[in-house]
């Protein structure tokens, strides 16, 4: 109660910023499309349809406001996609889902975004779900704003370029209108039940003019932003039509959190040329007198927990079936979602290569690619889908025997426990992604591994990872000869050489694990509010497993792993 009464009275402090300073604030850098019109584009045909699972309940107006408790602070997490826990459903294993769930664990909060469901009647409140303390809220998108927001200037536009894939991008005005309309429309939802003393951290490249539409409302809350995938240099940054739009607006943030030291980076020297900021100290800039902090944050993964789960899932039934269809094989593995920028072409044109020029591993060695397909509404995704698939029918037909398949290729989800099972199992995981914000699976790889007989990870300069785990061998992917030289380096590798590499980064992971990334972020965000020392009861509630565990990775931390 002290805690909810102190954060309340230091939030009305901090409403001295005026209402009015907000909204000339949040005009800066406003371009001159028309925010509420623009033609509307032809709708994809192959936007999902609505389906009705009876899992989620209406939730009028009054019980909206009470959206996670009634009582005390809570964490709202807003991003495009929820992972709203389903019975019998296999758990979501990628990235953000895993940050998002470790930012909740121990918190009092709300998820919130869209629930991948397509609805045209938009003016539908928010579905609720409640689990252990979270309220999961979604909203159903109709097919116009999932085709101009989603399909559309998010994954057309935001992902090639924040990719370095400035020639992929599509532009549209009706995609760039459909994009801040559905960023108004998360706007008005969450405000709907926003309490003065909700802290709100926003999750990736969908949602950045998000902070502008809150403060527009006159929210004055702390709100941080965290960039999920690769922020891009400064001239590619530019080639955004009306970018001051859709990235100045991070400014309106705390907290903007990138996942590596040069994306911050890259994203400081945006900042340095836009009009109307001013460089303040160290990594904090101004505009109109309000103050926005940048920072690295890299994410990462449970690594003891899912060090566990690898243990437990090598003695399933699955895993023993992989070990027999194996027979005596070399496991050489790639997950990834069927993306252009995870190198997929490029990594089985060094497989090729490989089988070329190193004879003896004909027949002894198989490549698994796991590659799930993603976004397929989009060109360059079919496009991609096509390519990979005829490039594998090639080399499978080129060195392929009777008794003996070179690539195996499956576009299968597969759970986290299965994948674990998968990666240990794996002598060599090959991660080389053109360009990747942090590639959680190279963290699970080695998080999955027999300490006593790991395998080797080949990983990309290019992902965010390859800062962090400097135990693997790091590869240029654009490098064919080279990726090929370090998959027959990995393969041949000594036991000593194998462990001596990956004890390192064990612990390493033991240690920035995920939770210790979520508690460093919200501690910085607290921070960005305050003098240090004030208001360490926001602190104490934004970090409550900070005394519980002292992260630095014991014999006990290691043997639990
Ligand atoms: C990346 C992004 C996430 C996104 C995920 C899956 O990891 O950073 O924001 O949710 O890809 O993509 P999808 O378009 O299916 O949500």
């Amino acid at each position: 109660m002290l805690a909810y009464n102190l954060i309340g009275s230091s939030l009305v402090a901090l409403g001295a910023l005026s209402i009015a300073t907000m909204r000339a604030r949040a005009n800066w850098g406003s371009s001159a499309l028309d925010r509420t019109t623009g033609a509307q584009e032809a709708v994809s045909e192959r936007a999902p349809s609505p389906e009705n699972d009876g899992w989620y309940h209406q939730h009028g107006d009054p019980s909206v406001v009470e959206l996670g408790g009634s009582m005390g602070p809570r964490l709202i997490i807003v991003s495009n996609r929820v992972a709203v826990p389903e019975p019998g459903s296999k758990q979501m294993a990628g990235g953000l889902v895993v940050a998002v769930k470790a930012a909740l664990r121990n918190r009092t909060g709300v998820w919130f975004g869209w629930s991948g469901k397509i609805d045209e009647t938009e003016t539908a409140e928010p579905r609720t779900i409640e689990r252990n303390h979270i309220t999961y809220a979604v909203i159903d998108l109709s097919k116009n704003d999932f085709e101009e927001y989603y399909n559309g200037l998010a994954n057309r536009v935001l992902w090639p370029i924040l990719h370095y894939r400035v020639d992929l991008q599509e532009y549209s005005r009706a995609d760039h209108s459909g994009y801040m309309r559905v960023n108004r429309l998360f706007a008005d939802k969450l405000s709907a039940f926003l309490r003065e003393d909700d802290v709100i951290w926003v999750h990736d490249y969908h949602l950045m003019p998000l902070a502008r539409e809150l403060r527009i409302r006159g929210r004055l809350n702390p709100i941080g932003f965290f960039l999920h995938i690769p922020c891009a240099p400064l001239d590619i940054l530019r080639t955004l039509p009306h970018h001051d739009e859709i990235l100045g607006a991070l400014t309106d943030y705390d907290l903007v959190g990138f996942q590596t030291e040069n994306d911050r980076d890259n994203f400081a020297a945006y900042l340095s040329t836009a009009p109307g900021v001013k460089k303040g100290r160290g990594l904090t800039f101004e505009v109109e007198g309000r103050q926005t902090r940048i920072g690295a944050f890299p994410v990462s993964i449970e690594t003891a927990t899912y060090a566990r789960l690898a243990r437990k899932a090598a003695r399933s039934p699955f895993a023993k079936e992989i070990r027999e269809s194996l027979t005596g094989l070399r496991l050489v593995l790639g997950v990834d979602r069927l993306d252009y920028s995870k190198g997929i072409v490029q990594r089985i044109n060094a497989f090729d290569r490989f089988l070329e020029v190193n004879p003896e591993w004909r027949s002894r060695v198989t490549l698994l690619q796991i590659a799930p397909r993603s976004r397929s509404a989009i060109i360059d995704y079919a496009a991609i889908e096509n390519e990979v698939t005829t490039l594998i029918g090639r080399v499978n037909g080129r060195y392929g025997e009777a008794f003996w398949t070179p690539i195996r290729y499956i576009n299968r989800f597969h759970s986290r426990t299965a994948l674990s099972g998968i990666y240990r199992a794996a002598d060599v995981a090959l991660i080389t992604p053109l360009r990747d914000g942090m590639n959680i699976v190279a963290k699970e790889y080695v998080a999955a591994q027999d300490p006593e007989n790991p395998g080797v990870l080949v990983l990309s300069q290019f992902a965010g990872a390859a800062a962090e785990l400097t135990g693997a061998l790091i590869v240029n992917p654009h490098e064919c000869d080279a990726v090929a030289a370090a998959l027959k380096r990995a393969l041949g590798m000594p036991l000593f050489e194998r462990r001596e590499r990956h004890g390192p980064m064990l612990e390493h992971l033991l240690v920035h694990d995920i939770d210790q990334w979520a508690e460093s972020y919200l501690a910085a965000l607290a921070e960005t509010r305050q003098r240090p020392g004030l208001m360490s009861e926001l602190r104490a509630f934004l970090s409550p497993s900070r005394s519980r565990t002292d992260r630095r990775a014991t014999p006990e931390v290691r043997r639990q792993a």
